[in-house]
C-alpha cells in the first residue's frame, strides 16, 4: 500500500497553474490530479490540451489525468500526446467491458498508465474483470463534475474490496479515490486500503497548505 497525495488543479488558480503546480511539489506530493470535463459526460468544462501540454514537464509529479468525457478512445491519445503519465476514464463513459479493455490496451500501446473509474451509484463488481489489466482504479466519491462536495461514504466499501482482489492476486494496480476528501475522510480512506488521496477543495485556497497535506498522509 502506498501513501501518495495528489492535489487536483481543479480547485487551483487557474490564472498562475504552474505556480500552483511548484507549490505542492515543494510539499513533497507525488502525483498532480488534472480533470478534464467536456461539458458531455459531466455538465461543466475545464482544462483544455493545452494546459496539460504547457505544464506537463515543468514539474516532476506523476501528470494523473481523470477525463470525464463521454468519448475517451478519442480524448485519450490526445492527453497522452500532452504528457499524461496515467489517463484514467470513465466505465460509465463506455459501460461494455470489452470496450474498456480495447481502450486500456491504446492506452498501453501509447506508452502511457491506464487507469479506469467508477461513479458513486456504480457496482465495483464491475471492475472484477478488468482490475487485472490497469495501473490504477479510481475511486469516485462524489458525483463527478466539480469541486467541494460532500464524501460519499459508500466509497469506503469499495476500496476495501478493490484492496481484497488487488492483494489476494498481487496485481500491480494503485487504488485512488476522489471527491470530498479532508483530514477525517482521507484518514478512512487510507485505513480502507487507499494508495492515493486526490484533494482540490481541501488544499487549494488555505494558507495552512503544508499542513493540511501532511494531515493526509
Ligand atoms: C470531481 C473531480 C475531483 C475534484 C475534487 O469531479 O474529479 O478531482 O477536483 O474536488 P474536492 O477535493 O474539492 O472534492
Ligand atoms: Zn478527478
Amino acid at each position: 500500500m502506498k501513501n501518495y497525495v495528489a492535489p487536483s488543479l481543479l480547485s487551483a488558480d487557474k490564472e498562475h497553474l504552474k505556480d500552483e503546480i511548484l507549490r505542492v511539489e515543494a510539499l513533497g506530493c507525488e502525483f498532480i490530479h488534472w480533470d478534464i470535463m467536456d461539458g458531455v459526460f459531466v455538465p461543466n468544462k475545464s482544462f483544455p490540451v493545452e494546459a496539460v501540454k504547457e505544464n506537463a514537464k515543468v514539474h516532476k509529479m506523476v501528470n494523473d489525468v481523470h477525463i470525464m468525457v463521454a468519448d475517451p478512445m478519442k480524448v485519450a491519445p490526445e492527453f497522452i500526446e500532452a504528457g499524461a503519465d496515467y489517463v484514467t476514464f470513465h466505465f460509465e463513459a463506455l459501460e461494455c467491458p470489452k470496450c474498456c479493455k480495447k481502450l486500456i490496451d491504446k492506452i498501453h500501446d501509447l506508452g502511457c498508465k491506464a487507469g479506469i473509474s467508477i461513479k458513486p451509484k456504480t457496482n465495483v463488481k464491475v471492475l472484477k474483470e478488468l482490475v487485472k489489466y490497469v495501473d490504477l482504479v479510481l475511486v469516485m466519491s462524489v458525483e463527478p463534475g466539480k469541486g467541494g462536495q460532500a464524501f460519499i461514504p459508500s466509497a469506503l466499501g469499495k476500496i476495501k474490496k478493490l484492496r481484497k482482489w488487488i492483494d489476494k492476486e498481487n496485481l500491480n494496480c494503485l487504488i485512488e479515490v476522489d471527491g470530498g476528501i479532508n483530514d477525517k475522510t482521507g484518514q478512512k480512506c487510507r485505513k480502507a486500503g487507499v494508495d492515493i488521496l486526490v484533494a482540490g477543495s481541501y488544499l487549494y485556497g488555505h494558507d495552512n497548505i503544508k499542513e493540511r497535506v501532511e494531515s493526509l498522509r
